[in-house]
């Protein structure tokens, strides 16, 4: 199946999907394809060099489907590889494509979403191990501390649809409490894993009130927005007739099923290996 020239959205999984529908609810003109590789999700607990050679793998996909941007809605993958793939790899495997990621967008804001400089970060091990947030942050923000919590138990409750069950809370309040634990006087808390606003209200409950919490999905999609402008050899590659085509490399009918999910909408699905 053809998309023409689209703008392509990757995840480990189904978590890419909550940036994918912000993304096309501020610019539903282009064309765009998604890919889940659930067959190899969760990437978060998994090394530097495994997460990079399924990136560049999913990458190299989209732009054979036609994809002349990539955005790679996946923060472990965005930590881990992205920087990798846009100095080593892009050059000389598309020069005239690009990647983008998700954490940028989220760290050139992040000092203006706290009040009081006490900011928290929910996010898997890659992503919290990797102090890629601490880091940007800290460089643009200086005066703003910073305090992570990996969550690995969530993103396998949500790929095997389990976020409404009662057992997830166990895991919700600790991973909530382990935070405040570490800085009581955090007043926002972003979400840096894009399967986690899936679980948006059953945090809320599980953090003392008051806290703001953040998603990725509207920050991302406006960063997009703003880039496309400022990049019209790109914007102008990417065809506009608002189609939307999706992909898993597991079984199709199970992510249609769980896809619906995220997105509240019926859609069809391919598998591609
Ligand atoms: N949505 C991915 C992220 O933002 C989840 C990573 C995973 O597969 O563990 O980090």
């Amino acid at each position: 199946m053809s998309n023409g020239a689209s703008i392509g959205i990757f995840d480990s999984g189904y978590g890419g999907l909550t940036i994918l529908s912000e993304i096309r609810a501020l610019m539903p003109e282009y064309n765009y394809i998604y890919l889940g590789d659930n067959a190899r999700t969760p990437y978060g607990t998994r090394s530097f060099d495994v997460v990079y050679r399924y990136t560049l793998e999913n990458v190299k996909k989209l732009f054979s489907m036609g994809c002349s941007l990539v955005i790679i809605a996946c923060n472990t993958a965005s930590a881990k590889a992205l920087r990798t793939i846009q100095q080593n790899d892009l050059p000389h495997l598309a020069p005239n494509k690009r990647v983008l990621g998700v954490i940028r967008p989220t760290t050139e804001i992040a000092g203006t979403l706290t009040r009081n400089g006490h900011l928290g970060l929910f996010g898997t091990e890659g992503t919290i191990d990797s102090m890629s947030y601490n880091i940007e942050i800290a460089r643009l923000f200086p005066h703003v501390k910073v305090t992570g919590q990996a969550c690995p138990m969530w993103v396998p409750i949500i790929e095997n649809s389990e976020a409404e069950s009662d057992g997830t809370d166990y895991f919700v309040e600790k991973y909530c409490s382990a935070l405040v634990g570490k800085d009581p006087l955090i007043d926002t808390v972003i979400l840096a894993c894009t399967h986690y606003p899936i679980l948006k209200d059953k945090i809320q409950r599980h953090l003392p009130s008051g806290i703001r919490i953040v998603s990725q999905g509207p920050i991302v999609a406006e960063s997009l927005r703003n880039y496309l402008t400022r990049h019209s050899e790109i914007e102008s590659q990417i065809e506009k007739g608002g189609n939307c085509l999706f992909y898993t490399t597991e079984n199709a009918q199970k992510f249609i099923k769980n896809a619906s999910i995220f997105l509240n909408e019926q859609i069809s699905a391919e598998t591609i290996i």
